[in-house]
């Protein structure tokens, strides 16, 4: 994404990845991850692209070379720094004048810790940035393009000022820190991203309670321009490759520092509870769930995408097969994806077929097809026609109308 993006902006870009299929499908034009807008990215730019699995290669042409290396959470919390570290062995030894800019997001103070590996190592002449990612999936060719900010941490000018100069012509405001803080801002963004959703998420819970209906009060909460509208789109919780291991790593650096960061604790368990939910609300129409069959709309943790981490389908669905349900799930694009994570699971990509005799539709993704859900032909395919809308997004006047029965999250229940 960044390799691309950074070539449509005029520069020779040459991208380095250990997994030889992933980089002979790029060179293929085919990323791995759908992106839109990204395809024909590559495309467009193909004469500036490298590809290779030969770090050397990398550090061979560039002046300045992003980590963005995964960084996946471990059994303790904390992110699994091995491929930054890989990157740190890989360096020439003749590597003066390089630049490394850590796009991964990656625990406060790991910038401190690398500066410390490279000096020890000789390369004290190898300049270090932190420029953390803001990008969301779905919309990370626009994001890069017009962001809100770019977020250079540096302990010296220089290589902060090459890194800045490249995002110059984008026009955002420009944010220059130190390492430990830029790191930081990436944790804090997410974490209150996240807290944010969790906090309307539990209003929700609380309008289910008291006939208040939460779509209206996030609008009516939304128009204060100390709160802002966006992220208060209660739900099933959020989920994808960030928020759950940015939350639970903000937590666990404080605990390894000695703080106890109880506002992330409750941020992380209203997720865990949200998609539980939905079962009670099954439960309601349906009775027992054992032999019932529930189809589940939508795979991936968000729309316009087939990322399948952390997505909330899998825990709604191992929950419901726990339950005794015949499981099926429907994905415009992630059913590869979600193959060997949905054990049990029956996927199909026709919605109508997956509809088909069963009890009950749980809407987990807001795909433009579910969003023009079509209640006619469902109604007369499913063998109950109840419709649990875990994203808000259906008209509940529509639903009724088409005699389904309707649930939503924080939203007055129509049954
Ligand atoms: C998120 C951030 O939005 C990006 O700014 C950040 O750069 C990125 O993480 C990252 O750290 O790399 P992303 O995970 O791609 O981006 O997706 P979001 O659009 O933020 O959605 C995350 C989850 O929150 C999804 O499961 C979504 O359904 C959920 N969500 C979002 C809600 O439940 N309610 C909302 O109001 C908004």
């Amino acid at each position: 994404m960044t390799a691309a993006c950074f070539a449509e902006l005029g520069h020779g870009v040459c991208v380095g990845d250990i997994d030889e299929a992933r980089i002979r499908s790029l060179e293929a034009g085919r990323p791995a991850i759908h992106e839109p807008g990204l395809v024909e990215l590559i495309e467009r730019n193909r004469s500036r692209l490298r590809f290779t699995t030969d770090a050397r290669e990398v550090f061979a042409a560039a002046r300045i070379v992003f980590v963005c290396v995964g960084t996946p959470p471990t059994h303790s919390g904390d992110p699994d720094l091995s491929a930054v570290w890989a990157v740190i062995d890989g360096l020439p030894a003749a590597s003066d004048g390089l630049v490394l800019a850590m796009k991964s997001t990656v625990p406060v103070g790991t910038g401190r810790k690398v500066r410390l590996e490279l000096d020890s190592r000789g390369h004290a002449a190898v300049g270090y940035v932190s420029n953390p990612e803001f990008l969301a999936e779905g919309t990370a060719v626009a994001d890069f393009q017009a962001p809100d900010r770019v977020v250079i941490g540096s302990s010296e000018e220089a290589p902060g000022d090459a890194v800045a100069a490249l995002y110059e012509e984008l026009g955002a405001p420009i944010l220059r820190t130190d390492v430990p803080t830029a790191e930081m801002i990436k944790y804090a963004s997410n974490a209150f991203l996240a807290t944010k959703i969790s906090f309307i998420n539990e209003i929700a819970n609380v309008c289910e309670e008291t006939g208040a209906d939460v779509s209206v009060v996030a609008r009516g909460m939304g128009l204060d321009p100390r709160i802002g509208p966006q992220f208060l789109r209660a739900g099933l919780g959020y989920g994808g490759s960030c928020f759950p291991k940015d939350v639970a790593a903000l937590k666990q650096l404080a605990g390894n520092s000695g703080y106890h960061f109880q506002l992330l604790t409750a941020v992380i368990e209203v997720n865990e509870l949200q998609k539980r939910r939905v079962v009670a609300k099954l439960a309601k129409h349906l009775g027992a769930l054992r032999g019932k069959t529930v189809t589940l709309l939508g795979l991936a943790f968000k729309p316009d995408t087939n990322d399948m981490r952390e997505a909330s389908s899998l825990v709604l669905a191992a929950r419901l097969l726990a339950e005794g349900a015949h499981v099926r799930g429907w994905d415009p694009i992630a059913l590869e994806e979600a193959r060997g994570l949905l054990p049990g699971v029956e996927l199909y990509d026709d919605l109508l077929v997956a509809l088909e005799g069963a009890d009950a539709a749980v809407v987990v993704t807001e795909w433009e097809a579910v969003r023009a859900f079509p209640y006619e032909q469902a109604g007369r395919v499913m063998r109950t026609a109840v419709l649990v809308d875990g994203r808000n997004v259906l008209d509940p006047d529509e639903a009724r109308a088409a005699w389904f029965v309707y649930e939503s999250v924080g939203r007055p229940s129509l049954a």
